[in-house]
């Protein structure tokens, strides 16, 4: 690999191998040979097409590329030219798709992507749901190039952005041009990339680092893997422009060590970049020199944390300190030295940045938030994979486009963003635009990228649990209110989904995640009660359906609610009883039924069911249904009901009208007004519409029988001035309570002085508890 001097011969070379490489009419296969992939089997998939093109005596040109996105389809593959995009490729599928698109020119149905079983297959990449919203950035090479071939690098565009920094920008252009793109962080926070350099570069000294963050401790995402594993001359090259912008003169890298792969392809580009000249000394012929160097990490979540990061860079354990010194600061980077940390994805987002320009970078995005982001799409979705999207895009349109919905076609609960530090967004933001702030705002974060798809089935504190558990036990353990606050919350979350949870616990775990999220040291501390918190912000009932019906709507929390066999569903196959280790399924002459005294709720047979015959109810749904014979359904309805407040009932009137009239009105026109529009109280207010009294029906008559005579009388003579108000946030369990105590009919409903509305003893009976109708007929 001969080296370049200067960057004329780096344009030569590039043309060259523009025009050299991927020629449009050769026969090329782009195999993914990303993680997932291989483990699904493509490097057998390569062997059968060299086998099959070798017998043939085809020329076939094979690229093993990165991760394509669609993991879950693979081993994936694109033929070149016929342009026809292969998934879940197995190697005895290889000679019918030589056959059938190599010879035959057209599609191997069989090896196409569908929606479903049904559906028609889609032979091109770009018209797969699963691409068609895509913009990609920072992906931009990943499964076009093969990560180990530095030509192939160049021959798409690559290093063309350190060629233009280095041949026509002074190191202030470049930082600049980064500053002007509003480049914000990838890693987690979003902070601007171009202040961030800007710190970093007026920092004394003349020692500098430039450190790339490959921690990448999230569970379930791996944008940062693919990109390392995939296209690591971006990173290099994104990493070589700041160092010249920021004068810096060593990089490293801190990657986990789980990513073998991604360690040993990021050696291989460095030597070949080193080879060529565009790493090391002197680059391209400049004064410019910038050396790499990879340190792995064992894995703590921690790790990723900047200050942790640099202490394990070091050699030491990975321990966060205080700040200042920042690490872009003298005495706060490694060893000291004024460092600049940047995520992965920021630092491939660059070279795109100085070579196209600030403004194609903001042409793309929102106004806070240009450019795209890369999301590690998983969870109860039919397409799961990384998607590169701009921001601004829907969590609709992510999910649901992109996405292809939701498995088995259930409900969408809600999706959780941000990773472990992040938080759950329910339904109803699904039409959010997502960037950093609109995620923000719901109590979410952008994170690094992790996207975690939930449906109906998910229990929400459960996820909670999960999350929460995965902080808890990678605290470092420096400071208190992270370590022995994290596991109070969390033996307070496991009572919970245990069916142990007290009253008092929802406002213990929110006390806590407040404290630890002020007095937590770090990041990880900072941000570990966020799902806890936001889980409780949007799903508050299900905390409580677990506290006090000691209930798991979702069915996952184990010792939870009432089993019972449904009769009506329940074929006798004896499975359940053959799975109760506790002998408390009994089998009788025409049915089996569960006692429910020597049930553990182990939930061995409600899994064992195989038609879900065995149903988990909440305990004082099962003692109604079966003492009083009231039906499931009706129950359920009842139940909902009685959580809405009086807002929710005067939404559902269609016309709303208000009679007031004031105390000096006659008794006469109040009457009048009542029969005219068959009311049965008119409220009385003051000349400033502040509610004084009622004066209902039982007013006259209780009038009358003490011998009124109305032609004259005035209302305030008869008028019932003590009147209970409720605002539209009163529970209608505690209105119904009060028409039952108090014996009133009409319940005026106020927002400080103002009347908003007027909820009849009928509204309640026909909206809410079928029994008042009983109680009430008592009572009247
Ligand atoms: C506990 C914890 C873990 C983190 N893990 C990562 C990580 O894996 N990758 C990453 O880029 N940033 C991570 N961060 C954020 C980094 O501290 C830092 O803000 C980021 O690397 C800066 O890069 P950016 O500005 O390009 O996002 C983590 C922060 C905390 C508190
Ligand atoms: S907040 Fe947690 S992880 Fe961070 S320093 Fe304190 S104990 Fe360690
Ligand atoms: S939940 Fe467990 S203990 Fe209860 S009936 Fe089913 S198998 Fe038996
Ligand atoms: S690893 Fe092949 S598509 Fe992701």
């Amino acid at each position: 690999m001969a080296k370049l001097n200067n960057a004329n011969e780096l344009k030569e070379l590039r043309q060259k191998l523009a025009q050299e490489t991927f020629k449009p009419d050769a026969l090329r296969a782009r195999v993914c040979c990303g993680t997932a992939c291989t483990a699904t089997g493509a490097y057998k998939v390569i062997e059968e097409f060299k086998k099959e093109s070798a017998n043939s005596g085809i020329d076939l040109e094979i690229v093993k590329t990165g991760c394509q996105g669609i993991c879950q389809k693979g081993p994936v593959l694109k033929l070149e030219p016929m342009d026809i995009f292969y998934q879940r490729t197995k190697p005895e599928s290889v000679p019918w798709i030589m056959s059938y698109s190599i010879l035959g020119n057209m599609p191997y149905r069989q090896g196409l992507y569908r929606d479903n079983f049904l559906s028609e297959p889609v032979p091109v990449m770009t018209d797969v749901p699963f691409y068609k919203k895509q913009k990609r950035i920072a992906l931009r090479n990943n499964g076009k190039i093969d990560p180990c071939n530095i030509d192939h690098y160049l021959a798409v565009g690559g290093y063309a952005g350190l060629e233009k920094a280095l041949s026509s920008m002074s190191p202030d252009e470049v930082l600049a041009e980064v500053d002007k793109a509003n480049l914000r962080g990838r890693g987690g926070a979003g902070f601007p990339a171009g202040r961030k350099w800007k710190h970093t570069k007026s920092a004394p000294g003349s020692i500098k680092l430039v450190i790339a963050n490959g921690d990448e401790g999230d569970p379930g995402a791996f944008m940062d893997r693919s990109i390392m594993e995939g296209d690591p001359h971006s990173l290099l090259e994104g990493m070589a422009l700041c160092a010249y912008a920021i004068g810096a003169q060593y990089g490293i890298i801190y990657v986990r060590h789980e990513y073998p792969l991604a360690v040993k392809n990021l050696w291989i580009a460095i030597k070949q970049a080193e080879d060529m000249g565009l790493l090391g000394k002197n680059i391209l012929g400049t004064d410019f020199s910038f050396t790499m160097d990879i340190r792995e990490g064992a894995g703590a979540f921690v790790c990723g944390e900047s200050t942790a990061l640099v202490a394990s860079i070091e050699g030491e354990r990975g321990f966060p300190r205080p700040r200042p010194p920042r690490l872009s600061e003298p005495g706060g980077g490694a060893w000291g030295y004024p460092s600049n940390l940047n995520n992965i994805e920021t630092y491939a987002c660059v070279p795109v940045i100085i070579e196209q320009g600030s403004d194609y970078f903001l042409s793309i995005g929102t106004e806070t938030s240009p450019g795209t982001k890369v999301f590690a799409l998983t969870g109860k979705v039919k397409n799961t994979g990384l998607v590169e999207v701009p921001m601004g895009i829907t969590l609709k349109e992510i999910i649901f486009d992109i996405g292809g919905g939701i498995l088995g076609d259930k409900q969408f609960k809600a999706v959780q963003t941000g990773g472990p530090s992040g938080g759950c967004i329910p339904a109803s933001f699904l039409d959010l635009p997502v960037d950093f702030d609109s995620l923000s705002s719901v109590g979410s974060m952008m994170g690094s990228g992790g996207m975690v798809v939930l449906d109906e089935d998910t229990c929400m504190v459960d996820v909670a649990n999960f999350f929460l558990s995965f902080t808890q036990s990678e605290s470092c353990g420096k400071c208190p209110p992270c370590r022995i606050g994290t596991s109070q919350m969390l033996k307070i979350l496991q009572r919970i989904t245990s069916g142990k949870g007290e009253p008092g616990d929802i406002q213990r775990l929110l006390d806590l995640g407040k404290n630890i999220q002020k007095t937590s040291l770090c990041g990880l501390g900072q941000s570990a009660p966020n799902p806890v918190l936001s889980t409780i912000k949007y799903f508050r009932e299900e905390y409580e359906e677990h506290i006090y019906d000691k209930y798991c709507r979702a069915n996952v929390c184990s010792g939870l609610g009432a089993f019972v066999i449904d009769q009506n569903e329940c074929f006798r196959c004896g499975l359940c009883k053959a799975a109760c280790a506790f002998n408390a399924v009994t089998e009788m002459r025409d049915r089996f039924i569960i006692d429910r005294t020597a049930c553990t709720q182990c939930k061995a047979c409600y899994t064992a069911c195989p038609i879900k015959a065995v149903k988990i109810r909440k305990q004082r749904h099962v003692i109604l249904e079966e003492v009083f014979k009231i039906p499931t359904e009706k129950i359920e309805v009842i139940d909902r009901r009685a959580k809405m407040n009086l807002g929710d009932i005067m939404k559902t009137k269609t016309s709303y009208e208000l009679f007031a009239m004031t105390p000096g009105h006659k008794v006469t026109d109040a009457i009048k007004l009542m029969n005219d529009r068959n009311i049965s109280a008119v409220m009385v207010v003051d000349e400033n519409q502040k509610l004084k009294g009622m004066i209902t029906e039982r007013d006259i008559v209780r009038g009358l029988s003490k011998g009124a005579v109305f032609l004259n009388d005035k209302i305030e003579n008869i008028m019932t001035r003590e009147v209970i108000t409720f605002t539209p946030f009163t529970e209608v369990s505690a209105a119904i309570s009060v028409v039952a105590n108090k014996k009133v009919r009409h319940l005026p409903v106020v927002d400080g002085d103002r009347i908003v509305g007027m909820i009849t003893y009928r509204d309640l009976v026909s909206y809410v508890l079928p029994e008042i109708i009983y109680m009430a007929e008592d009572m009247y």
